[in-house]
């Protein structure tokens, strides 16, 4: 089966982008399954449940998350609900959401874990590997494939993460710093690999918000809003084709629209 994975959308003009480009690459690319990551979709804050809906509609089976999903108080209630929403797994089961679910692709089951790294991002979390371990225990038997997204800060983290599941994941992608890696590869035990997907949201400025703003904070250390960029916008996303018999990664590319 062929999967897409988008990175973080980090503007509602990065929804919009979706929605007029992603149903035409599914049918062009054969896209099966499409996971995306919605993490900042409201610009920053997550998103709203209007724009959840709006993602699924667009083409996305499954919304994943990461440091900034739980704070849109709005969507904890489609947190809940909707089992093709997820938050980090790591926060624990008392946080509302989910940080894995388990769907079906025509006859193939498919689930996506969702997890943070907590080096240089979010230091009070503990670590992934323990939760991703469960849920995998959790849900033996239940699953064919396993898609792991690492949504984390330092790529030397990512990588840890995935070599621990090396073979027991399908495919583990990263998150968090919309920059596209150039790094895609197979593990030795055959899990699709790629430290950064990207982003999707307008171009041209910095990780998706105008330079002025974030450069008016890094350098004078001065509050200030962050708007999106003003760049055409753009998605960048990994294909990955996965033998679902086996549950590991065949062949791998970027792809970005
Ligand atoms: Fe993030």
């Amino acid at each position: 089966m062929r999967v897409l994975a988008i990175g973080d959308v980090t503007s509602p003009g990065g929804i919009a982008h979706l929605e007029k480009h992603l149903w035409r690459v599914r049918r062009e690319e054969k896209i099966d399954f499409c996971i995306v990551n919605a993490e900042n979709a409201a610009g920053v804050y997550s998103y709203t449940p209007e724009q959840a809906e709006r993602l699924l509609g667009a083409g996305a089976d499954v919304l994943s998350g990461g440091n900034h999903t739980m704070r849109q108080r709005a969507s904890y209630g489609i947190l809940d609900e909707n089992e093709a929403l997820l938050r980090p797994i790591n926060y624990g089961g008392e946080a509302p959401g989910r940080g894995y679910t388990v769907m079906r692709v025509g006859g193939v089951r498919v689930m996506v874990i969702c997890a943070m790294g907590n080096i240089h991002i979010e230091p009070t979390l503990d670590a992934p590997y323990a939760f991703i371990e469960r849920a995998l225990a959790r849900e033996k038997g239940n699953y064919d494939i396993a898609i792991l997204d690492i949504h984390a800060e330092a790529t030397g983290e990512k990588l840890s993460v995935a070599h621990a599941f090396d073979g027991r994941l399908a495919v583990a992608f990263g998150t968090h710093t919309h920059v596209p890696t150039a790094d895609l590869k197979i593990l030795p035990k055959g899990t699709g690999y790629v430290s950064d997907l990207g982003m999707c949201g307008e171009s041209g400025g910095i990780l998706g918000m105008d330079a002025e703003g974030v450069v008016k904070k890094l350098r004078y250390h001065l509050p200030d809003r962050f708007v999106p960029s003003k760049g055409a916008p753009t998605a960048d996303g990994v294909i990955f084709d996965i033998d679902e018999a086996q549950g590991v990664t065949v062949a791998l590319r970027r792809i970005c629209f």
